[in-house]
């Protein structure tokens, strides 16, 4: 078993394996990430393997300060614009928000899936700081699932996974955020929101003091992919996902075995459930970010035949909330 609890032994020990190349997951407030050398071409090929993920879906690059981002970039191809809004931004750091903007010429093109662009962040955890202060290099590392699953929020998550696939997994307990940053672009004159996620539009456009885009797929379902990360199906469980609001009659007459997660005490429920967890009590949508991947993986691995999620307001990170059940309960 190559999960060890992330003393600072373990922490020096996944430093100098980063440092020869290998593959190291590690904790972040939001999610584990599968960590590499971002400027190694051979260690972040191993990323895409690992994950089954493909070649054209950039990765963020995490670093553990903001002098270390600035040699991440390009900053003759940042406009004016750009670099003030990036001061701006920089109150968030730690924490969940990444970044794009023009990427600097030594770090691997593969990481950034062929793109000139680059996303980067600073993440607000103890172990991943740590990490990341003792490598002389960014570390891309994208969500320690495989390719289109759910992202994983503990130790054990990523081991299930691909705990084959990674030199050392540093557990660092369960991720207190749960679910992925924010992705924005400031490459362009109105900055966009390339994926939501724990920081809102709204915490954003006030910060910039300007008008902020979201650009998602699925906050118009049919509309065509943006970025190549912005799959549609994506953190699917393996058992089939339907929403609340889209359940039709047959899919409670016909499925024999449902699984429940419900964001509120109060919700009433036309069906016979044979399992039911509340990722919230009281529509605590920062609760329900914290344990939605949990529970939906715990549903995943129960046997049933149809796993059936409640939804929220499709506000503040409730955007971002809403993001991940579409894709988990899209069918081709
Ligand atoms: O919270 C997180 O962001 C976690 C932790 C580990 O930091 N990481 C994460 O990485 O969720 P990943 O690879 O699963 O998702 C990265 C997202 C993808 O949707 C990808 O397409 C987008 O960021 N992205 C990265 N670089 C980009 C770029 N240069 N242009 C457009 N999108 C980019
Ligand atoms: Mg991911």
């Amino acid at each position: 078993m190559n999960i060890h609890f992330a003393a600072p032994e373990a922490i020096h020990d996944a430093s100098r394996l980063l440092k020869e190349g290998a593959l190291v997951a590690f904790p972040t407030e939001t999610v584990y990430g599968l960590g590499a050398d971002a400027t190694n071409d051979r260690a972040v090929k191993a990323i895409f393997e690992a994950k089954g993920r493909p070649s054209n879906n950039p990765l963020i690059l995490h670093v553990s300060s903001p002098e270390k981002i600035s040699n991440c970039i390009d900053i003759s191809r940042c406009s004016k614009r750009t670099l003030e809004n990036l001061n701006l931004l920089m109150p968030f750091w730690p924490g969940p928000l990444s970044v794009i903007l023009p990427k600097a010429s030594h770090i691997s093109s593969l990481a950034t899936g062929g793109g000139d662009t680059v996303a980067v962040r600073i993440p607000n955890h103890p172990v991943a700081l740590s990490l990341l202060e003792l490598c002389p290099f960014p570390v891309a590392a994208p969500s320690a699932n495989r390719s289109t699953y759910i992202s994983p929020t503990t130790a054990e998550h990523v081991y299930s996974g691909i705990g084959s696939k990674v030199s050392l997994i540093l557990d660092g307990g369960p991720c207190g955020v749960g679910i992925e940053s924010t992705v924005l672009s400031l490459m362009e004159e109105t900055p966009v929101i390339m994926r939501p996620g724990y920081v809102t539009k709204e915490q954003i456009e006030e910060r910039l003091d300007c008008h902020v885009e979201i650009k998602s797929s699925t906050t118009h379902s049919n509309a065509p992919h943006v970025s190549p990360g912005l799959l549609l199906k994506h953190y699917a469980p393996h058992t089939p996902v339907k929403l609340i609001d889209s359940l039709v009659l047959s899919d409670y007459t016909t499925s024999k075995k449902i699984g429940v997660i419900l964001f509120d005490e109060t919700r009433e429920i036309p069906f016979d459930a044979c399992v039911t967890r509340y990722a919230s009590k009281s529509n605590d949508t920062t609760e329900v970010a914290q344990h939605l991947f949990n529970d939906l993986r715990s549903l995943d691995n129960g046997q049933l035949d149809l796993i059936v999620v409640d939804t929220c307001e499709r506000s503040g990170i409730g955007i971002a909330i809403m993001d991940r059940l579409l894709r988990a309960s899209y069918r081709e």
